[in-house]
Parts: structure tokens; sequence; C-alpha cells
């Protein structure tokens, strides 16, 4: 293992009494020197630390994304450079030797030896340890950092209004990664680079807020939605309900029930039908959007199995300039939010009545809550300290002090209903607010360019004068 070291000229060598030192000194592998020592005690201390850390994140005793970071990066980091040290140390005492013309002579190891066989295991077994330790720590970290938990918490102010519409959704079991990043190594390779750069830009704040939608680069859905959901598997009606109250009746609901025409393969002609037909095999749907949001529609174009394509467009707009981009129809532009699903205002406390969570008896009650949740507060915190109350204040003003001191208890309860409310959809920090993020599926909000009127108007035409159907019972019937 070691050489003679070379004699400096002129200098006698020193006399040292080698009976003093072991074998490993003589060999400078010694680490009982300052910084071997330190490097010994770091690697122990960091490598049982990530130890206990794995085993903590394995069990799921330990669920915090902090503890994640450090067990997952910052001991291993710490184990890491205290092996570092341990030769960093026997280099530094051979230069010491060197300068102080110390000749240790030969060493050879000596398999005959119990103390050298000892000290080769000891080295293999401590290697095997450290590398299983190793491959366990890259192996986790790797899903960690595929894990919603990851996605969600750890950009936490940033995304938190994400992760919390999407607990509530149905697709809560549904991983971040299903929809964001999908299989194969290509896009994960990009969802790493685009993360790091969201990193960054968590770290030194230069994100946007609201975080724009739609998602520039998000994966085709028949990369993601379709790993799950089938279009050739859609079928038949679907049967959806919509309550809604007055402000002058707050006990009556008004509920409209609608057939939704699912649509599907028709088993007696073998043609796609209904809404999914834009996403079956025997079509492809495609569209110039003349702005980012994909609110203002110029032409669409589709295209049958045959190849024979229709285009319709609009009076005056032209698909060829440069203005706007072209994009094939895919499952995300009706289902813009299938997970992050942000509540309408009226129908949270529309909901909140027919539910008698928010009390209908109280008069007026409908009228505050609308204005209680609508205020802007400066913080969720302060939210949280000042709904509850300014409810009860608008309703002293409308009745009278004593009237909300009778009332106390079931005027608190809906307090508490709009404050659950408001916290499960806005977030002043992000700007999220009402309305912020509104979804394409009917069209509730055609007026700012939303649904299914952005091509359904009547108005966009083909070169012979057909329309896009707007008539209420290609869509839905009453059941
Ligand atoms: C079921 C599929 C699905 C899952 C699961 C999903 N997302 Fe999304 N996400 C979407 C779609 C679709 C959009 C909006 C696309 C668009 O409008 O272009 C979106 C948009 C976003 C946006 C942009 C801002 C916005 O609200 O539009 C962020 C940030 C985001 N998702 C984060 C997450 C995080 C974090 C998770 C996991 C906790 C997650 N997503 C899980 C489908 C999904
Ligand atoms: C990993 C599988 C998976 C992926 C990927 C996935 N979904 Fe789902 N989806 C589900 C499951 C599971 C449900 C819940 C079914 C249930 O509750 O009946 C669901 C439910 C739905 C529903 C019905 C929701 C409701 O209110 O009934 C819609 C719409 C939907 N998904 C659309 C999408 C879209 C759009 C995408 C792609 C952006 C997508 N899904 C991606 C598994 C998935
Ligand atoms: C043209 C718009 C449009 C497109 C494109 C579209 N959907 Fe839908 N989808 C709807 C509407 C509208 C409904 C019914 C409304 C509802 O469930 O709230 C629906 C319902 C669904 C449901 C629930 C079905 C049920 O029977 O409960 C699922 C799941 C679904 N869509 C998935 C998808 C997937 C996956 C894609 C892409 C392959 C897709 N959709 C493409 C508009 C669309
Ligand atoms: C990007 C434009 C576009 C959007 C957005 C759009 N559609 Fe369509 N839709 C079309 C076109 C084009 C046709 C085919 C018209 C034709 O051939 O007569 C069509 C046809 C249909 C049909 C009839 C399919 C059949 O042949 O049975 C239904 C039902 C339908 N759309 C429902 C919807 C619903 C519901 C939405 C919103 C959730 C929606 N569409 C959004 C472009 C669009
Ligand atoms: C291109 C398809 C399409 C056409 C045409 C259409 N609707 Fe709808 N409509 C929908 C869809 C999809 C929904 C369900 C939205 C959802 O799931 O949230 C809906 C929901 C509704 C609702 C209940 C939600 C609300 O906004 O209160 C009413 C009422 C309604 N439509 C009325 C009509 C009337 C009236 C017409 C005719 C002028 C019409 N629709 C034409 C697709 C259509």
């Amino acid at each position: 293992m070691a050489e003679i070291l070379p004699e400096k000229p002129g200098t006698e060598e020193k006399k040292v009494d080698m009976d003093n030192f072991t074998w490993q000194e003589k060999a400078g592998l010694s680490m009982k020197t300052p910084i071997g020592l330190f490097g010994v005690a770091l690697t122990t201390v960091c490598l049982t630390l990530t130890v206990l850390g794995l085993l903590g994140h394995i069990t799921g005793l330990i669920e915090n994304p902090y503890a994640a970071i450090v067990t997952f990066l910052v001991f291993p980091a710490g184990a890491v450079f205290g092996l570092l040290l341990i030769p960093i140390s026997w280099y530094f005492r051979r230069k010491k030797w060197f300068k102080d013309n110390i000749n240790m002579g030969n060493v050879i190891i000596d398999f005959g030896k119990r103390s050298h066989r000892r000290l080769v295991t000891l080295i293999l077994v401590l290697s095997v340890v450290n590398l299983t330790v190793f491959a366990l720590v890259v192996y986790e970290a790797y899903h960690f950092t595929e894990s919603d938990f990851f996605c969600g918490a750890i950009c936490h102010t940033v995304m938190d209004p994400e992760y919390t519409a999407y607990q509530r959704s149905p697709h809560a079991k549904v991983g971040c990664v299903s929809c964001h990043i999908g299989s194969g190594a290509e896009w994960y390779v990009k969802a790493k680079l685009s993360g790091l750069r969201q990193v960054k830009a968590v770290l030194d704040g230069s994100y946007s807020t609201p975080i724009p939608a739609p998602v520039a680069h998000l994966r085709p859905a028949q990369d993601t939605c379709e790993e799950c959901h089938w279009p050739e598997k859609f079928h038949g009606k679907k049967i959806k309900e919509f309550v809604s109250f007055t402000n002058d009746d707050q006990g009556n609901a008004q509920i409209q029930e609608i057939a939704l025409h699912i649509g599907g393969r028709n088993p007696m002609t073998d043609t796609f039908e209904g809404i999914h037909w834009h996403v079956s095999n025997n079509v492809k749907v495609e569209y110039h959007s003349l702005d980012e949001k994909r609110t203002s529609i110029g032409a669409i174009k589709v295209t049958k199995p045959s190849g024979v394509t229709e285009e319709y467009s609009l009076d005056g707009a032209t698909s060829d300039g440069t203005e706007g981009y072209w994009r094939t129809m895919d499952c995300v532009d009706c289902h813009n939010r299938p997970t992050h699903v942000y509540d309408d205002l009226a129908s949270s406390v529309d909901l909140g009545l027919y539910s008698k969570k928010i009390n209908p008896e109280i008069p007026g009650i409908r009228e505050d809550s609308l204005e209680v949740l609508q205020k802007e507060y400066i913080s969720r915190e302060e939210a949280k300290a000042q709904i509850v109350e300014s409810l009860l204040a608008l309703q002293a003003e409308r009745h009278g002090a004593s009237f909300v001191a009778a009332n106390e208890q079931t005027l608190i309860t809906s307090g508490a209903y709009l404050l659950d409310t408001y916290m499960a959809n806005v977030w002043p920090k992000m700007k999220v607010s009402w309305g912020t993020y509104k979804q394409h599926l009917g069209h509730q909000n055609e007026e700012e360019g939303y649904g299914c009127f952005r091509c359904h108007d009547d108005e966009h035409q083909t070169a012979f004068g057909k329309t896009i159907s707007q008539s209420c019972d290609l869509c839905h019937d009453e059941p």
C-alpha cells in the first residue's frame, strides 16, 4: 500500500521508534488525526440519522417534507463529506511525514496476520453498508420527488391552492405526476428540468401569482387521462342537478336537472356521438386560439378518418396569421379543472342553504353571506379572524343587536361554514380568489369566453354556411 518515501536531499533521516506505531499508522491509514476522527464521527452520526430518517419515512411515522429533505439530502451529504475527510486526513499525515523526513518504510498487507484481515474485512463490510444505505436513499429520494406530498407541500404557499382543491376532488388518490408527467423517460426529464426552474422561481420569489392556466406545456391527454379513462367506454346520459336560490327566496330551491349526452360509440351505427365525439378516435378536432387563455377561438378544423376536412371560422378571423396558435382538442379543453376544482361563489352559498349549514330561516343571510365571502381579506389568517364577526356585524346592521344575540349560535354555525368555504377557495397571497380559475365544462362563464359556446355559438361557419349547433338538446335534455 505505501511506498518508501524518497529522502529529501541533504537532510538526515529522522530516527523514529517504529515500534510505537501500529502497522496501519505506518501505512498512513490511521484515522487518529483530528480531521480523520472528525470525519469518522460525522459519517457515523449522519449515517445513523439517515437510517433512522429512512425507517421513519418508509414506515410512515415521519411525514414532514422538511424531515424528508434532511433525510434525503442533508444527512447523506454529511455522511459523504465525512467519508471524504478520511482519505484527506491520510494525505495530510503522509505529507507531514514527508516534510519531517520520517520514513515509515514499506507496508505490505499480509493476510496471514489477523489484524490485517480484520482491517480489510472491516473496510469491505463498511463499504457494503454505506453503499446499501446510499442506494436506499437514492431510491426513496426518487419516489419522494414524485410524491403528491412533495409536489403539493414543498412549494407550500405556491401550490397550496392546487393541492387543497385536489385533495377534495375525485382525483385525490391519483398522483400529481399521473397527469402532470405521465410515464416515460422523456417526460420525466422534461418535468425534472421544469421542476428545477420552478424551485428556482420559488426560492427567488419570481413565480407568477396566480400560477397561469392553461399550463403551457401540459402533456397531451392521450398520454395521461387516457391511461385511466378510455373514450371508447363512454356511454349513455348523465343526470346532473343544479341547485340555486335567490336573495328573495332563501327557502325554496330552484332545482334544474339536465341529462347530459355523454355519448360514446353507438353499437347500432358503430359511430361516435354525443359530447365525447370530439375525442373519439374517428375524428380530430383542431382549433385556432386567438389568445393564450384559449377563450377566443378564431377557427375550428374537423378531420374525419376518410381525410375529409371541414373548417369553420369567424367572419374576419384568419387562421394563418401570426396571432394565436393551433391546438388539437383533447380532454383538458373541456375538463380543464378535473382536479383543481374551485367552487363558484353563489353555488357555494346556495349549497350551504340547501344543506342547511347556512340557516335559511335567517332573513337576508344569503345576501350577507355573499358579501362576507366577497370581501377582500389581506390574508387567510385575517379571514379566519374576521369572517364570523363580519357575518354577525352585517346581521346586526340588518336586524339589530338583540336579533343577533338571540340567534348567535346559528349565525356562528353559518359563519363557520362560510369560513370553511373561503379557506377552500381563496388564497390572497397567490391572488387566487372566486373565479380566478374558471372551467370550460358547460356554459356558465360564456361571457368571459369559457365553455362550449366558444365554438357552439352559431357564428363560426364553413364556406357553405354550416355552423356548430347551439341548440339546447344537442348536449342535454330534460331527464
Ligand atoms: C387528474 C389530473 C391532475 C392531477 C392528479 C393533478 N393535476 Fe394539476 N392540473 C391538471 C390540469 C388539467 C390542469 C390545468 C390545465 C390547463 O388549464 O391547462 C392543472 C393545473 C395545475 C397547475 C397550474 C395552475 C392551475 O390551477 O391551473 C398547478 C400548479 C398544478 N396543476 C399542480 C398540481 C399538483 C401540485 C398536483 C398534485 C397535488 C396536481 N396538480 C395534480 C391536472 C391534474
Ligand atoms: C391514474 C388514473 C387517472 C388519471 C390519469 C385520470 N383520472 Fe380521471 N378519474 C380517475 C378515477 C379513479 C376517478 C374517480 C371515479 C369515481 O369516483 O367514480 C376519476 C374521475 C374522473 C371524472 C369524473 C369526475 C366526477 O365528478 O364524476 C372525470 C371527468 C375525469 N376523471 C377526467 C379526467 C381527466 C380530464 C384526466 C386527465 C387530465 C384524468 N381524469 C386523469 C382516474 C384517473
Ligand atoms: C367536448 C368537451 C369534452 C371533452 C373533449 C371531453 N369531455 Fe368528458 N365530459 C364532458 C362533459 C360535458 C361531461 C359531463 C359533465 C359532468 O360530468 O360534469 C363529461 C363527463 C366525463 C366523465 C364522467 C362520465 C360519467 O359517466 O360520469 C369522464 C370520466 C370524462 N368526461 C372523461 C373525459 C376524458 C378522459 C376525456 C378525454 C379523452 C374527455 N372526458 C373529453 C365534456 C368533455
Ligand atoms: C373547439 C371547438 C369546440 C368546443 C370548445 C366544443 N365543441 Fe362540441 N363540437 C364542435 C364541432 C366542430 C362539432 C361538430 C359539428 C358538426 O359536425 O355538426 C361539435 C359537435 C358536438 C356534438 C355533437 C356530436 C355528434 O355528432 O353527436 C356535441 C354533443 C357537442 N359538440 C357537445 C359539446 C360540449 C358539451 C362542449 C363543451 C363541454 C363542446 N361541445 C365544446 C366543436 C367544439
Ligand atoms: C354544446 C353543448 C351545450 C349546448 C348547446 C347547451 N348546453 Fe346547457 N349545458 C351544457 C353542459 C355540458 C352543461 C353542464 C355543465 C356542468 O357540468 O357543470 C350545461 C348546463 C346547463 C344548465 C345548468 C347549469 C347552469 O348554467 O345553470 C342549464 C340551465 C343549461 N345548460 C341550459 C341550456 C340551454 C337553455 C341551452 C340552449 C340555449 C343550452 N343549455 C345549450 C352544454 C350545452
